[in-house]
């Protein structure tokens, strides 16, 4: 059994049995203003949240089959139906408030296919650019309305975020930093540029409710790429090169 994975399975376990709930409290009428500066990109973001993942459990059981590395397949899992949850949290908030849902967007589909060519580590490097950018995103949808079941949500969504981050990026780092300086140097150069992409096809499509928080073009990017700094941009320390004990 593995240190970190270890704590990592407790983590998403209890938390899979205690699931958050829509918070409730007084009613709140979004504004006609309100509305129409969230409502497609709050439903972009719910499509987001809805993967069933497949393709991620199967490439991460293969992960764990070729290391040793068990039981990295069931955190994921288990973190996988805590996105969903978020679907179905905040498809909840959007049928209370006349907000009609998405089937599909171009943002989602690309997210998807990338997702699918590859292993495990590329997997991951997709799903959390999405995460990195995501936990920026609630944090402004928070302040994009006076609605505080909307705000709430969001602050426990990014709760929710954070763990995903957290197991996410330990992870990456670990697979990482068994590979050479170069590639290690290759990849992250490679990953940031996607990162900055994405950053900037979200800014373009959520720009009510980005700048309604304040952000403009510079400073939001800068704080997506901030967020791969804290989480991937330092080096792994020499006695977690492997999760293994001694
Ligand atoms: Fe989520
Ligand atoms: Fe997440």
């Amino acid at each position: 059994m593995l240190i970190d994975l270890k704590i990592w399975l407790k983590h998403f376990e209890y938390h899979a049995g205690r699931r958050v709930v829509l918070p409730e409290g007084r009613p709140y009428t979004l504004t006609d203003c309100e509305r129409r500066r969230i409502a497609k990109s709050i439903a972009t973001f719910q499509l987001g949240e809805q993967s069933e993942g497949r393709s991620l459990v199967r490439a991460a059981y293969e992960y764990e089959r070729r290391h040793d590395e068990a039981p990295v397949a069931r955190v994921i899992e288990l973190l996988i139906e805590e996105e969903q949850q978020h679907a179905t949290l905040l498809g909840a908030f959007m049928g209370q408030h006349g907000i009609a849902c998405k089937n599909k967007d171009w943002t989602d589909g690309i997210f998807r296919f990338v997702r699918r060519q590859a292993g495990l580590e590329l997997y991951l490097s997709v799903l959390i650019t999405a995460e990195l950018i995501g936990k920026v995103y609630y944090r402004a949808l928070e302040c994009a309305t006076d609605c505080k079941q909307l705000q709430a949500l969001c602050r426990m969504m990014v709760a929710d975020e954070l763990a995903h981050i957290g197991f996410e990026s330990d992870l990456l780092r670990t697979m990482r930093a068994r590979r050479s300086h170069f590639a290690r140097f290759l990849i992250s150069v490679t990953h940031r540029l996607f990162l900055a992409s994405t950053a900037l096809a979200v800014w373009v499509t959520h720009l009510r409710v980005l700048r309604h928080a304040g952000y403009r073009t510079r400073s939001f990017m800068r704080t997506c790429n901030a967020q791969y700094s804290f989480y991937l941009g330092s080096s792994l320390p020499a006695d977690r090169t492997s999760w293994k004990r001694a």
